[in-house]
């Protein structure tokens, strides 16, 4: 369904910009990136986006590509980003129906709510495998088309690019791990290795002219993890009143950061970490919900309830 413009990026950017682009998003059905990779489709790029799904994929593809007129958006469901073969498997097939990947989104990720003492030492490393793995086997399938379209998109400085903008990987990480915040060890983890392999991108791939950043998300409304954390208004309400800016922010705050970075505007930007969360991290050190009060909830030992997702076994 087309989306109003203004619910997914904001007037400033020129449209066209991304003419002849082409961006490899995973996680790409979510709300988050679907908000992405839209503006970016917006804009003029081309896109492939992929997930576990199938049938969710390929429908998000399907609504994304309603943002412009004869715009090209690849649904590759099946593809698990634990799996490195998948991800080829994709990337590859990315680049022969569009062209090529000039920019890369490393949105897929796994959370859930659970202290330590709920957390199987399966479900950490399930977190861990999705967020880090997943990102690294993105990196690892994209690099070779991210370093080919970073040497025809060279700029140097004041002279952009006349072919526009290209070899960038954005990896979506959070704020979780920055005050630190009880019941996300595991993704906190993750993360925090997340935030670090990107620097590791950006430093060994900067001199092929791949640029490589963090954005992270604060409370986004609308989004999986703001729903599993706030279980209702009163909750919602606690967690907005610990946000500087007194709100949630909005997919679109998102999607605009991401037009930041990859256009023009965000040339010289590498190795990078891009928080757009109203100043939230800076109050976050605890969930602020009322059913999770600090250290009463933890003390209790009680099962996180009221939340979407469970655990399949007893620890
Ligand atoms: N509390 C504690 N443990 C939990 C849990 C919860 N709420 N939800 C899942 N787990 C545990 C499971 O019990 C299992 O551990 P076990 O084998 O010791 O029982 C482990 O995590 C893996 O669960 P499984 O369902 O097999 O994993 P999966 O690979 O199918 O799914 C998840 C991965 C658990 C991260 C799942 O939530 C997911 O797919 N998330 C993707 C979407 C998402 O989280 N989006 C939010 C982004 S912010």
């Amino acid at each position: 369904m087309p989306l109003p413009k203004q619910e997914y990026m904001s007037d400033v950017w020129k449209d066209g910009i991304f003419a002849n682009k082409v961006v490899f998003c995973t996680g790409g059905a979510g709300t988050i990136c679907s908000a992405q990779v839209r503006a970016l489709v917006h804009l003029g790029a081309d896109a492939c986006i992929i997930g576990r799904n199938v049938e969710k994929t390929e429908k998000a593809a399907t609504d994304i590509a309603t943002a412009r007129p004869a715009a090209k958006v690849i649904g590759i469901g099946a593809v698990d980003v634990r799996r490195p073969d998948d991800l080829a498997t994709a990337a590859d097939r990315c680049a022969k129906e569009l062209g090529g990947i000039d920019f890369v989104i490393a949105g897929a990720a796994g959370n859930f709510l659970a202290p330590m003492n709920q957390l199987s030492p399966n479900a950490f490393k399930s977190v861990m495998d999705i967020d880090v793995l997943g990102s690294y086997n993105t990196v690892k399938a994209t690099l070779p088309y991210l370093v080919e379209s970073a040497a025809k998109h060279r700029t140097s400085g004041n002279a952009p690019s006349p072919n526009g903008t290209g070899g960038r990987i954005l990896f979506v990480s959070a704020t979780l791990h920055y005050a630190g915040t009880p019941m996300q060890t595991h993704v906190m983890a993750a993360k925090a290795a997340v935030d670090a392999l990107s620097s590791g991108v950006a430093i060994e791939q900067g001199p092929r002219g791949v640029t490589a950043n963090v954005l992270a998300p604060g409370p986004i409304a609308g989004t999986e993890g703001m729903e599993r954390l706030a279980r209702g208004g009163e909750e919602r309400a606690a967690t907005m009143k610990m946000v500087p800016l007194g709100r949630w922010g909005g997919v679109k705050e998102i999607a605009d950061a991401t037009v930041f970075l990859f256009g023009d505007a965000g040339n010289f930007v590498n190795g990078d970490v891009l928080v757009v969360d109203g100043g939230a991290w800076r109050t976050q050190s605890t969930l602020g919900g009322k059913g999770f009060e600090y250290p009463d909830f933890l003390l209790s030992g009680e099962v996180v309830t009221g939340v979407k997702g469970g655990k399949k076994s007893k620890l």
